[in-house]
């Protein structure tokens, strides 16, 4: 009944992908989207979805993986996208944190994945790292045909209602759960049920009580329970209404 809307399960630190995906199904996790950071990455995740059925993906060039985006492997992400089990492009957007990074390039880059995912009727899976005010600027100035999501939300409940303003969804991840997250409760508080999704971007940043340990699909309810603790509603009724809001945006979902 839990959906994990964005990992990483392409990852090497994943060494048993069979046992995984046991963990997942007994978690109760029944759909998981492997979101593609440059060609490789998504070629893995398509590969892995052809494999589990429970298993989706997104294809696009991370921020931080700017540089390999060429003519070439842009034809490659495209080629992918046509893929029947690829449910959007991404993860795609902008990150100022880790130093050198190519701004041009970066917006560059996002600009045109924009593009293709207009081009391909496909929502959009967003990274967002210490650019804000660009990222806003960016989705402001360009209509996303299908829509998208913000993944892993870490602003604040302004730039939350602007995203929300703009049709996008707001994601949930493992940091909802931390001890600290007074400003991420805040904005769960005020996202409208129908506009939340989850997720766990495993392998990192595994949820209470797994915190500092490896991060899994598994461990998707724990954000899942957060959630619907914040909103004082029950788990499976948020659990319902995150996957009819995922199946919304993510329309390939079967
Ligand atoms: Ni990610």
């Amino acid at each position: 009944m839990f959906i994990d809307t964005h990992c990483h399960i392409d990852d090497e630190k994943f060494i048993d992908l069979d046992a995984t995906i046991e963990e997942i199904k007994k978690a109760g996790v029944d759909t998981v989207i492997n979101i593609g950071c440059d060609e490789k990455t998504t070629l893995h995740g398509k590969n892995l979805s052809e494999k589990y059925d429970c298993v989706y993906f997104a294809s696009g060039f991370h921020p931080s993986e700017i540089k390999g985006l060429t003519d070439k492997s842009l034809d490659k992400i495209k080629e992918f996208a046509l893929h029947e089990k690829c449910v959007a492009i991404g993860e795609i957007g902008l990150d100022y944190h880790w130093e050198p990074y190519d701004k041009e390039k970066q917006i560059e880059g996002f600009i045109k994945q924009i593009e293709l995912a207009n081009s391909l009727d496909l929502p959009i899976s967003v990274h967002s790292r210490d650019a804000t005010e660009d990222m806003l600027n960016l989705l402001k100035s360009h209509k996303i045909k299908k829509g998208g999501v913000m993944h892993c939300f870490s602003g604040s409940r302004e730039t939350a209602k602007i995203l929300l303003d703009l049709g996008f969804y707001i994601s949930f991840a493992g940091t909802l759960t931390f001890k600290n997250a007074r400003n991420l409760v805040e904005v769960a508080e005020f996202t409208p049920i129908n506009r939340c999704l989850t997720e766990t971007d495993s392998p990192y940043l595994a949820p209470v009580p797994h915190r500092g340990e490896m991060n899994t699909p598994a461990y998707v309810p724990y954000v899942t329970k957060r959630l619907a603790e914040i909103k004082k509603i029950s788990v499976e009724e948020v659990a319902k209404q995150v996957k009819i809001n995922a199946k919304q945006l993510f329309y390939k979902i079967k």
